[in-house]
């Protein structure tokens, strides 16, 4: 794979990379460019410039790829044993790290930390060393590297030993904790997880709430930050990106069958996620329900287009979750349809294209998750809508920090809540709504990734 053997001068690490790799049936390989902040951020930078991007082999196209030594430039795909990997990632990023920050047990839905768990752990930590090694073996003398996320936690800790020569940062794309939850973890955990952050010479979070959340856990826990420094960098939408992006031919392709399902002079309300307990979306189907059992003046005029990605398919939870989205959506369906009205138009298959489709045409975004560290849909609906859109916003969202003024704010807990705003959302006129629209996403696109990711590496060079 692509490697620069101690040559590169801005790392970063995350668990999934910017590309990806599928085998073909004629057997030749086939890479797909993901989409997100990361990505444009450091495409700002390029591996001209000497930036690499380590990450985590994670299909068997990926497995394939890094077999035949295939990759791009400034990518670096490391090839864990998958078993570690699967420990690592669903057992504990995405089962127990995932859920501490977004505080997503409940009874029965219990943390174990059994024999199991810590033999995950051992897994968690292979992992995290694959990285750091990966990292000080390809950074120059003095080098930044950036870490991204709760997969990787215990990299700065383990990359200081092996380097104290490199400047490293790590920044949490998830909210942080409460101090009465984290330490839910076993002691010996958290406490492990907190000094490998602290390993870096700069931590960043996506807003004010989860970077004094980190700081809250320190003083608790291990008697303070030291002498890491926190930063806050609220990443914003790549306004530029989104305007050219929604309106090539395919996303107009879209918009038309869209149309069609929806239905002639409906309102709609949108909502984008991937299918995970965090987003809340059987909640705002249940909302839904209520305007229109409360609101029967509704039936018929508005459409709720729902798209709800698979996501983390390996986990009975997420599977569950997705399957219980399912249902809802079409027990609303059957209450309330009638022969020329769809009252909910769900779309489970992942298709970016029609993501921005629906983007364009919404009139109310809904956005309500239980906890979020930002969520960009909410920032990226207001850019993209042709006509402007009312964004009903949960509290939880890192994204409120910068968007409540403008926002229907909502309890994400809140059925009735949420439904009252949804009535008040659709029944905003159209003046003001294109005006509040203007507003969000001028406070959403303030920071582009790419300014976002420099702002980081200016702060650490400094
Ligand atoms: C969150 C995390 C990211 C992660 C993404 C998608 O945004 O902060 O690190 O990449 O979810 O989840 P996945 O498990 O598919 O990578």
């Amino acid at each position: 794979m692509a490697s620069t053997f101690g040559a590169a001068q801005v790392l970063v690490a995350s668990n999934r990379g910017p590309v990806s790799y599928e085998v073909r049936e004629d057997g030749s390989l086939h890479a797909k460019r993901g989409g997100g902040g990361l990505v444009s951020g450091l495409s700002a930078i390029g591996p001209d410039a000497g930036a690499l991007w380590v990450c985590s082999a994670l299909s068997d196209g990926d497995r394939e790829a890094v077999r035949r030594g295939v990759g791009e430039d400034g990518v670096r795909m490391l090839d864990v044993p998958a078993d570690v990997h699967a420990d690592a990632y669903n057992g504990i990023a995405n089962s127990v790290l995932w859920f501490v920050h977004h505080m997503l047990y409940q009874t029965p839905l219990e943390p174990v930390f059994d024999a199991e768990f810590r033999r995950q752990w051992a897994s968690y930590e292979a992992y995290n060393r694959a990285f750091a090694e990966a990292l000080a073996e390809e950074a120059a003398e003095g080098a930044v590297a950036i870490v991204q996320d709760y997969h990787l936690t215990l990299v700065p800790g383990m990359l200081r030993e092996l380097r104290p020569d490199l400047r490293i940062g790590h920044f949490s794309h998830t909210p942080w904790a409460p101090v009465d939850y984290f330490r839910m973890l076993p002691d010996d955990i958290a406490e492990q997880v907190l000094r490998g952050m602290l390993g870096a010479d700069r931590l960043g979070f996506l807003t004010r709430r989860w970077a004094d959340a980190f700081t809250a856990c320190c003083e608790a826990l291990v008697g303070g930050t030291g002498g890491t420094e926190i930063g806050v960098h609220g990443l914003g939408a790549d306004a530029d990106f989104l305007r050219k992006r929604s309106h090539e031919a395919d996303v107009d392709e879209r918009m038309a069958a869209l149309r069609a399902e929806i239905g002639e002079g409906r309102r709609t309300i949108v909502r984008v996620d991937r299918t995970e307990l965090s987003k809340n979306i059987v909640r705002g189907l249940l909302a839904y329900r209520r305007l229109l059992t409360d609101r029967p003046e509704w039936r018929e005029r508005v459409v709720h287009v729902a798209f709800a990605y698979p996501s983390r398919q390996d986990l009975a939870v997420y599977r569950d979750y997705t399957a219980e989205v399912q249902r809802v959506a079409e027990s609303i369906n059957v209450e309330f349809g009638t022969p020329g009205w769809t009252p909910v138009v769900l779309h489970v298959k992942d298709d970016f294209a029609r993501s921005l489709a629906a983007y364009r045409l919404a009139d109310v975004a809904l956005v309500n998750p239980i906890r979020d560290g930002m969520n960009l849909v909410a920032k990226e609906v207001p850019v993209v809508s042709d006509e402007g859109c009312v964004l009903v916003l949960s509290r939880e969202a890192g994204a409120y920090e910068e968007l409540g003024e403008d926002a229907l704010v909502v309890n994400p807990y809140d059925v009735s809540g949420t439904a009252r705003a949804l009535h008040e959302a659709l029944s905003v006129g159209a003046g003001e709504r294109a005006e509040r629209s203007k507003r969000l996403a001028a406070a959403g696109t303030a920071l582009p990734p790419a300014r976002w990711f420099l702002e980081q590496l200016d702060a650490l060079r400094s």
